[in-house]
């Protein structure tokens, strides 16, 4: 088992390249299904979610190979597959390759997805959108069946799922006719998973706003895309240095949308300024409380935000409140950070933060990605010795934690046990 062990109190300062985006890379991973011909992908990160796609990948013929962030893809051996529990269960992001895989071979098998517990998550809308796109979908006890290849229609998405937008838009891509998909998710990672695919031959408008129009082609051919920087990373980085009292500089990070996590963190009193291809930060000595942040779909505060808030104003000066909408138990950091002395509670969908000067060096347990992450804050921040269980978490989104870290002044160090 792995562990990060932290001795807090350290001022970060200094310069970190900012890895690529995880949830643009899964989606474009499965995209890549579509395309024939040679793909490749920079900036991949290096992250256990893409290492579990690319071996569940591997079973179906597609090889790919993956070296400093540069990944090339091989799918002219692809073949149909059926991804059992094994694949299905390590990573959320498999759902898409049900999408994808109807859309090359007009059939695909997928076992019900796993990923972090946050919440129920389920999967009716991605089975809704693809159902509405005339394929026979049927939901058994182990998983989800489909079959046919996709035919355009008319489509309102209920709510803006963001794995139901990026099955609908990979299911359609390579559809019979055009595909009018309305209240799509507006995320960063969508519309880029949509411009990958444009690169590669499709035909899909209104990228980046809610209404998609897709029209089918016959295939997709082979591209090359440099991943945007993952924004909740940049976001995890920038807690630290606020937290931490620090100046950060977060480099290579062209394109990459703060909207919705800087004006929180500057209302918590961070100085945020973008330049070129670099992001910076200097922080105040003390954290300011935020007294109302509510997480949302895009443009809104991301979910994925939410436990590293907490952790940041659990040491702010003054009281917070939190709400998180998205996923309705996405609360794991709570009790980890009362053993760090912060006087929060969970109550329904809020997160009630009084902030505290200091936080106590604790051993603590990650249940989740993002809650492992924002744990690892608080051991940055907090006076003594910390340990972090559950590193295999933090290791699905974030390359490196530790390293990346250190070089900024961290006390910090990944543990074998
Ligand atoms: C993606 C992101 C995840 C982020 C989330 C919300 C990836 C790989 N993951 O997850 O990091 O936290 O968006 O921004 O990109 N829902 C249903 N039925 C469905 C699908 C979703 O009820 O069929 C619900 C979920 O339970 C959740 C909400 O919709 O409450 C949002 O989920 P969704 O946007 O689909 O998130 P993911 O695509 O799983």
């Amino acid at each position: 088992m792995s562990y990060v062990k932290i001795v807090g109190g350290k001022r970060l300062k200094g310069e970190v390249k900012l890895q690529g985006s995880k949830n643009a890379a899964l989606p474009i991973l499965a995209a890549s299904v579509l395309c024939r011909g040679q793909i490749r992908i920079e900036n991949c990160p290096d992250i256990a979610d893409v290492h579990e796609l690319l071996y569940a990948l591997s079973f179906a013929g597609i090889k790919n190979e993956l070296h400093d962030g540069r990944l090339d893809l091989d799918t002219s051996e692809a073949v149909p597959f059926s991804f059992g529990q094994e694949f299905a269960k390590k990573t959320r992001g498999g759902i898409l390759l049900l999408g994808a895989f109807l859309g090359r071979f007009h059939e695909a098998e997928i076992a019900y997805p796993g990923g972090c517990v946050i919440g129920a998550r389920p999967i009716d809308l991605h089975c809704s959108v693809l159902r509405a796109l005339h394929v026979s979908l049927s939901e058994e006890k182990d998983g989800v069946y489909a079959k046919g290849r996709p035919q355009g229609d008319r489509i309102l998405l209920s709510y803006p799922s963001v794995g139901a937008t990026e099955n609908a838009v990979l299911a359609a891509v390579c559809g019979k006719g055009r595909t009018e998909l309305f209240g799509a998710a507006t995320e960063p990672e969508v519309a880029e998973l949509c411009r990958f695919l444009n690169k590669a031959g499709a035909r899909i408008r209104g990228i980046g706003t809610s209404y998609l129009v897709i029209d089918g082609v016959s295939q997709l051919h082979g591209v090359h895309h440099r991943l945007s920087g993952d924004r909740i990373v940049a976001g995890t980085y920038l807690c630290a240095a606020a937290m931490t009292g620090g100046e950060v500089i977060l480099r290579e990070t062209d394109g990459v949308c703060l909207e919705g996590i800087t004006n929180n963190l500057c209302a918590a009193g961070l100085r945020i300024q973008k330049e070129n291809n670099l992001i910076a930060a200097r922080a105040n000595d003390r954290v300011l409380a935020v007294p109302c942040i509510r997480t949302a779909p895009f443009p809104a505060f991301p979910t994925d935000m939410q436990s590293q808030m907490v952790a940041l104003l659990s040491v702010a000066d003054g009281d917070s409140v939190i709400c998180e909408t998205v996923f309705e138990s996405r609360f794991g950091i709570v009790p980890e950070l009362q053993k760090m002395g912060a006087d929060v509670i969970n109550t329904d969908r809020y997160v009630i933060i009084h902030g505290v000067k200091h936080l106590q060096g604790r051993p603590v347990t990650a249940t989740d990605l993002r809650g492992g992450a924002a744990l690892v804050l608080a051991g940055l921040a907090a006076e003594g010795e910390s340990k972090v269980c559950g590193y295999e978490y933090i290791a699905r989104g974030y390359e490196n934690i530790c390293g990346s870290l250190c070089k900024l002044g961290a006390e910090i160090m990944l543990t074998e046990e």
